[in-house]
């Protein structure tokens, strides 16, 4: 792993903001894991968080033949448990350098280095040949990426004919209706470092998975799943003050704003959250 800053090359400077501060200190805390969960039979974060990642292998349709490109991997413990679960080869990518560090000592520590690879990247300019996986998945990563579309022109070419792409992200559902939602949503998005380009609803995400060459398109709306449970947790006083000793009172705030934002947002009928799966012909 080379230590380029690929932050800047992409500027991505948002996302830096806000996964960037702490994630030596983070260890085992929420099992390392920054997705909303999959909450419909979770009583615990750690619960909800690898049933979403389990959720999203299994629409994969991953197993022990299976060569994964996980996009986003932040921290990795995804990585790991996939890898344990289901016997796929895994590469990893990670835009910032502490999060690919903590993934990669992660992996060694649960002895798969042979199986389970972390790389320093970006999903825009992604570091394989063409035609390299069977699958590739993002749990909410692409929202950030610069573009998501730029993105889904990369996950085509590494993916091999009739590979599966399968996302967790986010769209919006409807416009702002009045200026105070206007400010909000801009202020979310600003904090949440989601790029203009990357905010739309269902109908042209999928045109625009289509437009980069993938067929069977599907996006299932779930935010009843995910959004209220995550949101019930990041209110938790054990998760504020866990949070505030990770990544300080400044980060933890402006998170906490995010998160209401969201979770505001979905309740309002203005996001959602979205799982979705694609092939290449
Ligand atoms: C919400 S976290 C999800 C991390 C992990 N998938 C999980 O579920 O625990 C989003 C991750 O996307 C990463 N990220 C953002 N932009 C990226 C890019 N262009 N390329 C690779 N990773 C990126 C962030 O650094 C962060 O780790």
């Amino acid at each position: 792993m080379d230590d380029v800053d690929w932050v800047k090359i992409d500027h991505a400077y948002g996302v830096k903001r806000l996964y960037g501060i702490g994630a030596e200190k983070f260890g085992e805390y929420h099992g390392g894991y920054l997705n909303f969960g999959w909450w419909e039979k979770a009583d615990t974060y750690i619960e909800a968080a690898e049933a979403l990642v389990h959720k999203m292998a299994e629409i994969l349709g991953l197993n022990d033949q299976s060569r994964l490109l996980d996009v986003a991997c932040g921290m990795g413990p995804q990585d790991v448990y996939l890898h344990r679960h289901f016997g796929a080869e895994i590469d990893a990518v990670e835009i910032l350098w502490n999060q690919a560090q903590v993934a990669l000592a992660r992996v060694k520590q649960a002895g798969m280095e042979g199986k389970v690879r972390i790389h320093h990247g970006t999903a825009t300019r992604l570091p394989f040949e063409r035609n390299s996986f069977t699958h590739v998945l993002a749990i909410e990563g692409s929202q950030h990426f610069n573009t998501r579309e730029d993105f889904f022109r990369e996950a085509f070419r590494v993916l091999k004919p009739k590979g599966v792409i399968a996302l967790a992200d986010f769209t919006i559902t409807r416009p702002p209706r009045s200026l105070l939602e206007k400010i909000v949503v801009r202020a979310a998005q600003h904090f949440w470092a989601c790029p203009n380009a990357n905010v739309y609803n269902a109908e042209i995400f999928k045109q625009k998975l289509e437009k980069s060459g993938f067929i069977n398109v599907s996006i299932s709306e779930e935010g009843k799943y995910t959004i209220p449970g995550y949101f019930r947790e990041q209110i938790r006083k054990e998760t504020i003050k866990a949070g505030i000793k990770i990544r300080g009172w400044i980060p933890t705030r402006a998170g906490f704003f995010v998160n209401y934002a969201v979770f505001r947002a979905f309740c309002r009928g203005l996001l959602e959250y979205c799982i979705v799966r694609a092939e290449k012909p």
